[in-house]
């Protein structure tokens, strides 16, 4: 919903969370706002929205956000495998491990995984700007540091299974961030950019 609460079309779906109960956070005492949807996943809906600290009503204060949300299935088998909300907690403990290994750039900045009373699950992260469609259009000096950000991230031991244009995304300054780890593996322990296939092939997509 918009910030003074009314409705806004197109957003009639939005889910209403404003405050969570951080199972895992950097940031507490914040409200969450929830405007537009950026896109719909296979676990869930990721949408746009506003961080907003309640000692500070400023715009300056205000942090724009993307929440990766899942909410409980309708008639879920209690029996069945892992749902949805399980794949969005483990996605959140692979940006808790980059937090806590001292790992900081590689994707937006993370603020938690919060949990509401009716069971949504969602990770929520800095808006990182817009999804890249294709690395073709990167100038070489953006490929590299793209690249050395998947070294880095390699380096800490997180193979991401995905590293597709859509997973990256472009700030307004042009400022690469990698997203979507919910397919992402710890415990890689990487042979190098020449040896690692996940590093080779993207080299080979970026064309350095
Ligand atoms: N932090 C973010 N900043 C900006 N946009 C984001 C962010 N996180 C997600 N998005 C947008 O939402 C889209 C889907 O998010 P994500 O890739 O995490 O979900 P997914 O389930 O893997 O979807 P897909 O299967 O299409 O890759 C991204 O391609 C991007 O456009
Ligand atoms: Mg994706």
């Amino acid at each position: 919903m918009s910030r003074d609460g009314s409705p806004s079309p197109d957003k009639s779906t939005a889910p209403q969370i404003s405050s969570g109960h951080p199972a895992s956070a950097a940031t507490c005492d914040a409200g969450i706002f929830i405007d537009d949807c950026l896109g719909k996943s296979a676990i869930g809906i990721v949408w746009s929205g506003r961080m907003i600290p309640e000692d500070g009503d400023d715009d300056d204060f205000t942090i724009p956000i993307a929440v990766k949300m899942a909410v409980p299935r309708e008639n879920a088998d209690p029996e069945a495998d892992e749902d949805e909300r399980d794949t969005i907690r483990e996605e959140g403990l692979i940006y808790d491990y980059f937090a806590k290994s001292g790992t900081h750039g590689i994707t937006p900045r993370y603020f938690g995984v919060f949990e509401d009373a009716v069971g949504t699950v969602a990770v929520i992260l800095e808006n990182g700007g817009t999804a890249l469609k294709t690395f073709q259009n990167l100038a070489n000096d953006q490929a590299q540091k793209l690249f050395a950000k998947a070294v880095e991230m390699h380096s800490a031991g997180v193979r991401h299974h995905d590293l597709v244009p859509r997973n990256v995304v472009r700030d307004s300054d042009g400022d690469l961030k990698i997203i979507d780890f919910h397919v992402a593996k710890t415990g890689h322990r990487c042979r190098g950019s020449l040896k690692c296939k996940e590093l080779l092939q993207l080299s080979a997509a970026l064309g350095l």
